[in-house]
């Protein structure tokens, strides 16, 4: 058991993009992988990227039963993707909120693809390839963003609609 500090909006290695994982079922996968499960659990995290334990690999993992930071949403499989590819399956696009683990306090209204094919790989080198929309596909985008050096706050459109949870849950934006 490893929970790793996240690391937050400013660090300069969340910006940077992350590297392809070339060997797979090895033990340095399977204890950066521990320490990501651990870590997402121990703050509630609907996901998390290597990037935000501070190893710019491209490896997310995502999923849960039930969340405590997304009540109202259903449950996501428990998933590892390695190496991931996103294939928009059309142009709808969706506002949602979104937190994120390196912006602790905070939520903002992202758009993302309504409806998306995700390939990549697990840690054992099999291959993963779904079709996923709602929270779900809004997850893995936010995820994957963090491979490519993202925050969700760069992503909002209005940012009238981004602030600190106790204040916009105040405004009935959303609940928390
Ligand atoms: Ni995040």
């Amino acid at each position: 058991m490893a929970i790793k500090p996240v690391l937050r909006m400013g660090e300069v290695s969340l910006f940077e993009s992350s590297e392809e994982v070339c060997e797979f079922n090895t033990a340095a996968l399977e204890s950066l992988l521990t320490d990501m499960w651990d870590t997402m659990a121990a703050e509630n995290g609907a996901g998390i990227a290597a990037p935000q334990i501070g190893v710019n690999l491209q490896v997310v993992i995502f999923g849960y039963e039930n969340n405590l930071r997304y009540p109202d949403e259903d449950s996501i499989p428990q998933t590892v993707l390695i190496n991931p590819v996103i294939t928009p399956m059309s142009d709808d696009m969706d506002e949602g909120w979104e937190g994120c683990l390196s912006v602790p306090g905070m939520r903002g209204l992202v758009p993302r693809f309504t409806h998306i094919r995700y390939q990549g790989l697990d840690q054992f080198g099999h291959s993963i390839d779904r079709e996923v929309d709602g929270f779900h596909a809004r997850v893995v985008q936010h995820e994957c963003d963090h491979l490519d050096g993202i925050l969700y706050p760069q992503r909002i459109e209005d940012m009238s609609y981004f602030g600190f949870c106790e204040e916009l849950e105040s405004n009935h934006y959303f609940q928390i």
